[in-house]
């Protein structure tokens, strides 16, 4: 019976007919060694494997071994590991040595990349650093009840059926639609059936799908102004001609002549996306009225509508559409935390098929042991005692920074109340530059976003972004006292 090979196989280049073994191994592995692809400390297969892997006798592989022992290019016993030394020989200092990674050949070779690719940029990723006032786009990731998903995740995990095992369905773990479709008619006020509700990786894989299957190069896209950048991406990178429509008071305008032949409009209805207001009822049913007549699709991104503050919750626009016109979307990275990329797509009857086939070209199906704790987590009631909780510590890290910047920065930083999300506007006091004090903040370690002049009003003012709902009560006044300083009228200590 063969032993298990206890270290992965060692990937070596093949042997020239008639050159003697343990010759042709020492000289390969010094290559590696002088390369970097056996880097200062790698550990050497053992020699019983390794004779195993290459088809030796194990005295060769001991052989080969001892002379680069010898000569001190690695340490380390048979029988307790051996180690790529930490300095090399003398000699080597003539022979460069190559980084760990291959050098890339030299001059790079013509090749042909796709128009699609030419146009793809990466979205910023998360940063990792302390968390501050006033962090945009980012939940109280220190109140997510981590343990209590642990277990729920251990117990899944433990339980998990060869069918789990497998995979499931394009759309989805159907229990987890299931749950999402009854929550999102509930809640929000959706219509749906489980049948039309794809989990997806976040609201990103949701605009990338919808992106495939509405967009050829050239078509028009109506976005927010202003609006979503991620968004815009993924339409420009579909070769979308993106039109960036106003937004006023009651959210986005309805597009003119400039979008003819549109296929799709992106917006985000519960919650403008920077600027916070809630999209008009009227404003709704004319955006219905004007996709129907286009024949585009709407895509209505429902991000962080959880989270909402004022007593009337306007149910999603999707919920309005009787004409089959309107997708929509959302996320689990603010409700629970942005790692779990999670999220859901609801589409019109007639688009589910080729949602599904799109999602399994791109990836089969969202992992699904992920998507069955989910749905534990909903259907055992902590999804909705999170959000109330989380609803009431944010309300009250909202109602702080309103207060404090009333108290100390009327007429310099006008914040917006807002009835629902993580973040908020405050509007500049004219001729001060957005950029120049989000660099002033940062350097006292206060992180707004600038706006730049969005449009909104008749005096275009400046206006930076500020998240209340990341950090606790007390840094969100550090960062009102700061801005204060920045902005030339010191508060009072506390
Ligand atoms: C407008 C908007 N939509 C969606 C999301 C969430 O996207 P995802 O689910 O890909 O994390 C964000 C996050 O910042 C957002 O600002």
């Amino acid at each position: 019976m063969s032993k298990r090979t206890a270290t992965l196989p060692l990937v070596l280049p093949p042997r020239e007919a008639g050159s003697p073994a343990a010759r042709w191994l020492y000289a390969t592995l010094r290559a590696q060694i002088l390369a970097g692809r056996l880097p200062a400390g790698a550990r050497l297969p053992a020699t019983r494997d390794l004779a195993r892997q290459q088809g030796l006798s194990r005295g060769t592989v001991v052989a080969a071994f001892e002379q680069l022992r010898a000569e001190g290019y690695v340490a380390g016993t048979i029988g307790s590991g051996t180690y790529v030394n930490r300095v090399l020989p003398d000699e080597l200092l003539h022979v460069r040595r190559a980084g760990r990674v291959a050098p890339a050949a030299s001059p790079a070779p013509a090749r042909h990349v796709a128009r699609l690719a030419r146009r793809l940029r990466a979205l910023p990723g998360y940063e990792r650093r302390p968390t501050r006032a006033f962090r945009a786009n980012v939940p109280a990731l220190d109140l997510f009840p981590i343990s209590l998903w642990a277990q729920i995740a251990s117990r899944r995990l433990r339980r998990a059926t060869a069918q789990q095992l497998l995979g499931c369905d394009a759309l989805g773990y159907r229990p987890l639609r299931e749950a999402v479709a009854h929550y999102l008619i509930t809640s929000r006020g959706a219509q749906c059936v489980p049948e039309q509700v794809a989990i997806v990786s976040g609201v990103q894989e949701a605009l990338d799908l919808v992106a495939r299957l509405t967009i050829d190069p050239g078509d028009v896209v109506c976005v927010e102004h202003p609006g979503y950048v991620s968004a815009t991406s993924v339409f420009t990178a579909y070769g979308a001609r993106v039109r960036a429509v106003a937004v006023d008071e009651e959210g986005m305008r309805v597009p003119d002549g400039r979008a003819r032949g549109a296929r799709l409009a992106y917006v985000t209805p519960g919650h403008q996306h920077p600027l916070g207001m809630a999209m008009s009822l009227r404003r709704r049913f004319a955006l219905i009225d004007w996709a129907r007549r286009a024949g585009a699709l709407i895509l209505e991104d429902d991000y962080d509508s959880e989270f909402r503050y004022a007593a009337r919750p306007l149910p999603a626009l999707q919920g309005l559409d009787t004409h089959g016109v309107a997708a929509l979307t959302g996320s689990f990275s603010k409700v629970l935390f942005p790692s779990l990329r999670l999220g859901y797509l609801v589409v019109p009857p007639d688009l589910v098929d080729r949602v599904a086939a799109a999602k399994s070209l791109a990836n089969l199906h969202t992992p699904l042991l992920d998507q069955a704790v989910l749905c534990d987590f909903i259907t055992e009631g902590h999804f909705g005692r999170h959000v109330r909780r989380m609803r009431e510590v944010y309300a009250a890290r909202l109602g702080v920074l309103l207060d404090g910047t009333r108290r100390y920065l009327t007429g310099l930083l006008d914040v917006s109340g807002i009835e629902a999300g993580l973040q908020t506007v405050g509007w500049l006091a004219a001729a001060r530059d957005a950029a120049t004090v989000a660099r002033a903040a940062a350097a006292r370690r206060v992180e707004v976003i600038p706006l730049g002049r969005p449009a909104l009003g008749t005096v275009p003012r400046e206006a930076l972004l500020l998240g209340f709902a990341a950090v606790d009560e007390e840094e969100i006044m550090r960062g009102v006292r700061e801005l204060a300083r920045v902005l030339g009228r010191p508060a009072p200590l506390p």
